[in-house]
């Protein structure tokens, strides 16, 4: 069936916006007074109401009688986003001003993370990564990644991959696995870190593999997790599996960005102490530069370089790492809008981040943008300028998101 909607004030696209490098916001796409047109999930038309109404005068249009800002859904690259428990006790212990380093060390950190999520059966972690994704699609997440991470053995593991399976299954949201294995090496382990990612190599890969649970890999390639050189014999055994990668780089110490572009990851993430040379050396490849103000904020480090970045040439993306740890916040809108203040991101880079290149850091290239054959992934915002959003700094929401052609808030 073919279904029109509109008028909107205004519609971005983020069509015809390099993959690369600096974007200002004369080179976003405005239709002013615009609609879509629909086919099932996928858009066949953008264009101008006016146009479209007498083009597909067949159709069935559905009137908006109030001013609203149409653009591409978001795209959440990096999250965490299925765990038991909490972690309030390291945050409270880390405002009071102990380092997440040294809450690790002292029997924290990820591993009580690990232990929750073991302990929590599978409907109970179902039901709470429903209402976390849920919430994420209220706010206009409409493709959101999230790793396992917290399973760490191959049965735990497997457990965290299926619910985060049966959950995209049975919400309007797309959940794009990845096998996170290789977080750390878990408390209960017997052996040597290059011991353990022996053990995710043959035993859990393989297996995520036969179950078709994950085509994606990480690694967190840093102090307190696996170094440069255990990093490096996951990631050519994991992209031998058929895996591609992705990283946990450069968030304490450097050098992971530089094993991210030698492997061709899809993506190099937090990027917080990431060096001169290497920022040079990632601009210059087609790895995504993934930064995570959300980590930045939970943490109270500093923002990973986002400005420098971009005029490196990097294709910057802007991702959550929504977890229970670093980034309990989880709200994409919100931390975008704060980077994008702090480090001077153009309103046109600062949407390119969590639409279109986010989707391309994710190697989806059917949505992001808003034309024909993508998908009808896309938001209204309930004002007539598209600067109002990130003016707004995270407090204006969509008050209507579409998710593959259907209305779902
Ligand atoms: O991306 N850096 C490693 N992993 C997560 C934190 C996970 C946690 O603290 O539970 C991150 O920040
Ligand atoms: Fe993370």
């Amino acid at each position: 069936m073919i279904m029109g909607i509109g008028p909107f004030t205004q519609m971005l696209t983020m069509d015809e916006i390099p993959r690369k490098g600096p974007v200002s916001d004369s080179q976003l796409k405005i239709i002013h007074e615009a609609a879509i047109v629909l086919s099932g999930d996928e858009i066949i038309d953008v264009g101008t109401y006016r146009e479209l109404k007498s083009k597909y005068s067949d159709a069935d249009f559905l009137t908006i009688n109030q001013p609203k800002v149409c653009m591409p859904g978001f795209v959440d690259v990096h999250t965490h986003l299925c765990w038991g428990g909490s972690r309030s006790t390291d945050y409270s212990q880390r405002i009071a001003g102990k380092s997440y380093l040294e809450i690790a060390r002292e029997g924290g950190g990820i591993n009580v993370s690990v232990k929750g999520t073991r302990a929590a059966s599978e409907s109970e972690l179902i039901n709470r990564l429903t209402l976390r994704a849920l919430r994420h699609l209220s706010e206009g997440v409409t493709t959101c990644e999230v790793k396992s991470g917290y399973g760490l053995s191959e049965e735990s593991e497997i457990k965290i991959l299926k619910v985060i399976k049966e959950t995209g299954r049975a919400l309007p949201i797309d959940l794009i696995p990845t096998v996170l294995s290789a977080h750390i090496k878990p408390f209960d382990f017997q052996g040597t870190p290059r011991e353990y990612l022996d053990y995710v190599i043959e035993e859990i890969l393989p297996e995520i593999k036969w179950q078709k649970l994950s085509e994606r890999a990480d690694i967190f390639v840093d102090q307190g997790a696996f170094s440069l050189e255990d990093g490096e014999h996951f990631l050519k055994e994991a992209r031998k599996l058929g895996f591609s990668l992705t990283i946990h780089a450069d968030q304490f110490t450097t050098g992971g960005s530089r094993l991210a572009v030698e492997y061709g990851a899809l993506s190099a993430d937090h990027l917080e102490c990431i060096s001169d040379a290497d920022l040079e050396l990632l601009a210059h490849s087609d790895t995504a530069a993934v930064v995570l103000p959300g980590c930045s904020l939970g943490l109270g480090i500093n923002y990973a370089p986002a400005r420098r970045l971009l005029d490196a040439g990097a294709s910057l993306v802007i991702s959550t790492d929504w977890n229970p740890g670093s980034a309990p916040m989880g709200d994409l809108l919100l931390e975008a809008s704060l980077i994008s203040a702090a480090q001077k991101l153009s309103t046109a880079e600062t949407f390119s981040a969590i639409t279109f290149r986010a989707a391309c850091a994710l190697n989806l290239h059917d949505r992001g943008i808003l034309k024909k054959g993508y998908k009808g992934d896309f938001l209204l915002f309930p004002t007539d300028d598209y600067r109002e959003i990130l003016y707004n700094q995270g407090k204006l929401k969509p008050d209507s998101v579409w998710k593959s052609g259907k209305e779902v808030k």
